[in-house]
This record gives C-alpha cells, structure tokens and sequence, in this order.
C-alpha cells in the first residue's frame, strides 16, 4: 500500500512536469502499421523542446531582426535578448559577468573546437589531458593542435583522481589543459569536478568541463567558496537542453579570450578589416563569426529561465527515483548485463547502458522501436574507449572487428531518462525486454537484415 501511495505522488508530480514537454503524447507506427504513444529514453542525445521554448520563439518572433550593427528598434530588441542571454547563462552556471565571457556556437562539439583553437594560440603548453571515458568530441578538436593523454577511468567508472595526480606530476609545465566530462553519456557516472579542478590548480594548470551531459540534470557552480576549485572552462549545448535550434555556449575567463584570433574570421570578428590591416573586435563577439543565431540563443534563454523556475534540485529528486526504480526494474530480467554507476550511492545521472546476451544490441534497438515504440540508442555513443573498455575489448580484438566485416560489431544499449519520462514508461519497457528475452530466436530472425556494422551502419558486405 505504501509503495502504491509513493507511486501515485510520483506520479502526480510527474504529470505537472510531463506537460511542460511538446510532443510527449504524440502516436508513432510501429513494424505492424499500428500507431501507439511513443516512449523516449533517448534523452541524452537530444531532449525534446520546452512549449515555453516555443512559445518565446512565437513571441520573440515579431521583434526578431538584424543584429550588430543595425540601429532600429526591433535591432535593438535583438541585440538586448543576446546580451540578456549571456548574463542568464553566467547566473546558470555561476559563473560573474565581471570575470567570464560566453561565447554562443552551434554545439558542444564546436565550442570544444574553438577553445582547442583558443588554447592553441594561448600557451606553449602543448599536452591535453583527457579521460578515457569521453565522448569524441571532447578528444577530436584537440588532436589537431595537442598531443592528447589519456586519464584512467577508476573502478567506479569516474575519471581516476589519482591517475590524473600522478599525470600532472609527470607532465607537470607541460599541461595546456585537463578536459573532462562533467557525467558520462554512456553510464551516467558523475565526475568529482571539483576535486579534479582542485588537483590541476595546484600543478599550475587549466581545467575544461565538458557538460553537456551534466546541466541537464545537475547544479554546477564555476566559482567555487574555495577558488582552487573553480572551473576555469565550461561548454553545454541547447539541443540536451529542451532548447532546440542550435545554440551552445564556451564560457571561460575574460583573460583567457583576449589574445587570440577567431577561429571563423568575417562579419562581427572586426572592428575594422582593410586590405592590409585587421583589428580584431573584442570577446566574445570576435569569436562569434557571421550573423548570430538569435532564436536559438531565444530558446536556450527561455530554457534556462524554464529549469531555474522548475529548479534542477526537483528535477534532480524525481529523476534519481524514477532511476532507481528503472535499476530495480532491469535487474530482474536475466540475461542483461547492466553498466551504470556501480553502486547506487555513487553520483550518477539518469543515464545507464546495457547488454543482453544472445541478441545483438542493434537488434534489440530496432525490436524496441519497431515492436513497442520505444526509441533507444544502441552503439558507441560516439564514447569508443568507453565501451570498449565496458566491454573488456583489447585493442587486438578491436583492429579483428574494423578489418573483418563478418563480425558483428560490438556495443551497448542505452536508455536516457529524463524528468518527463513515468513509472509507466519504464514499466513498459521492462515488460518489452521481458517479452524479448523470451523470445529471442523469433525476434533475431524477423531483424535478422538490421545492419550489424559499428553503431548500426552496414557492414562492408551489407
Ligand atoms: C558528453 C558529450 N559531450 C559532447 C557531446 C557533443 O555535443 P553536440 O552534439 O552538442 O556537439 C555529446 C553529445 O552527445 C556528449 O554526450
């Protein structure tokens, strides 16, 4: 009776939440023509949007204009929401607009590029340290202008505080940068930020949050009581955000973004460019080449002001119990082998991978979407170490995989929650793997054509 009333409460509190998501009760077709309610755990790839995100964009629609240099009101109007924007950010992210710049991109992945670009020009250090459990985008941009070291994920699926130590000391004078991922994308581990922050402080370096996959779920502060723990850089992205349209943010210090060029030079990077002479204009515009994404920057405002108004703390609360209760959910059907954080007191988001045995992770992506119309990812996540790793491939077995098309590729499953997705949802789903499970000779041989290449593409042959 008691577990029936938490429910209800549960779920009471979870409809005021579901309502504020566009598209959540929407029909989708499944495989047999039939349309039902379609279920989302593929939250941290891309959320869905906010109606408050629609509706500021229908409302800032008749004031939209040019930007920059334009005089006219509607110009003006625009210009301000920018710069409004900017200050909203710094307040999300706790950082202080007398300190920190933010520069607007179009994602994550570019504003990891341009501060590769930024640190590149900005030091002679010429090392990143990375973690073995990035997402590609945290390690790719650097590659071209670094060499990248690879931090140890410990036991506990973290980035190993002692590992980075022991690199820091070896390295020491030589670290342009420590890049880490506030939480992982593919089993949800938190980070211990701050600690790692602290640690690259006192061996005289900078250190870079990658949180895309953290303000979604979780508070961060840049400035920090104690200022050894501050965190010099940080990039999120709108789109994991419930702020479709192409905006992200790199925010760093003031300091940090005076010296060096654009990494995309033209409109809005100059004061004055003649033939002969450039004089670049200052952060962040410098930084923001060409015609600025007004709506988007629209949208993450709004989304931002949307998740202060709910605060992340009750979103935070709902999310780990519907998470556990998917943990408690999955353990009871046999044959899956679950990655997320190892224990349930370790920080984690609502993130976790699985594997079944017998039935390729592809197939099971596909007989979730197209038997039940539950859309999960399955794959690398774009975190190859990570899962290689998870999965205890050596990088033998890895070079057999790529240069064999007959094998099939290896990979995970991965649900993504988010604090619109129900009890119900997840009821749903584990009453699909059960019915997977049980049948999966039937299942494997109506998907027996879905590609088994590396995430889902086809395989040489195919
Ligand atoms: C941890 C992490 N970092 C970076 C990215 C890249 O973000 P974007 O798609 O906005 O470039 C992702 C996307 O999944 C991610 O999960």
């Amino acid at each position: 009776m008691r577990q029936f009333l938490a429910k209800r409460t549960q779920s009471r509190q979870q409809n005021k939440l579901r309502d504020l998501i566009v598209g959540v009760d929407e029909k989708i077709p499944l495989e047999d023509g039939r349309f039902i309610k379609g279920i989302n755990f593929d939250n941290a790839a891309t959320t869905p949007p906010f109606k408050s995100v629609l509706t500021a964009i229908e409302q800032f629609a008749p004031w939209y204009s040019s930007v920059g240099r334009g005089k006219g009101y509607k110009s003006t109007r625009s210009a301000e929401i920018i710069e409004r924007t900017r200050i909203n950010v710094l307040s999300f992210v706790g950082g202080k607009e007398n300190q920190h710049e933010v520069v607007f991109t179009k994602n994550c992945t570019e504003s990891i590029h341009l501060l590769s670009h930024i640190r590149h020009q900005t030091t002679d250090k010429r090392i990143i340290l990375v973690s073995e459990m990035e997402h590609i985008s945290n390690d790719l941009p650097w590659r071209t202008h670094f060499e990248v070291e690879y931090i140890a994920v410990n036991e506990d699926g973290q980035v190993s505080l002692q590992n980075l130590q022991a690199k820091l000391a070896a390295l020491q004078g030589q670290v342009a940068l420590v890049s880490i991922t506030g939480a992982s994308n593919v089993t949800g581990s938190i980070n211990p930020i701050y600690e790692a922050a602290e640690l690259t402080h006192r061996y005289g370096a900078k250190i870079h949050i990658d949180a895309a996959q953290f303000v979604p779920h979780e508070t961060i502060e840049m400035i920090r009581l104690n200022p050894a723990e501050n965190i010099d850089f940080l990039s999120f992205t709108g789109h994991k955000l419930y702020a479709p349209f192409g905006t992200a943010v790199l925010i760093g210090g003031k300091d940090d973004f005076r010296e060096a060029e654009p990494m995309l030079k033209g409109g809005g990077t100059v004061q004055i460019a003649l033939k002969s002479f450039v004089q670049w204009n200052v952060a962040p515009e410098r930084f923001e080449g060409g015609t600025p994404n007004v709506m988007g920057i629209v949208a993450l405002n709004t989304a931002i002001r949307t998740l202060q108004q709910l605060n992340l703390e009750t979103i935070k609360e709902y999310e780990q119990q519907i998470m556990s209760y998917t943990l408690d959910k999955l353990r009871t059907i046999d044959g899956l082998r679950l990655f997320h954080a190892l224990d349930d007191n370790l920080p984690q988001v609502s993130v976790l991978s699985f594997a079944m045995n017998g039935l390729h992770h592809q197939d099971i992506a596909h007989i979730l979407a197209g038997e039940f119309g539950i859309s999960v990812r399955a794959g690398f996540f774009c975190a190859y170490s990570c899962v290689q790793k998870l999965l205890q491939l050596s990088d033998e077995r890895m070079d057999q995989i790529r240069n064999d098309p007959g094998i099939p590729s290896p990979g995970l499953v991965r649900i993504s929650l988010s604090f619109y997705n129900t009890f119900a949802e997840v009821d749903q789903l584990a009453g699909a793997l059960q019915q997977i499970t049980s049948r999966k000779e039937y299942y494997a041989k109506k998907y027996e054509d879905v590609p088994k290449g590396i995430c889902g593409r086809p395989r040489t042959d195919e």
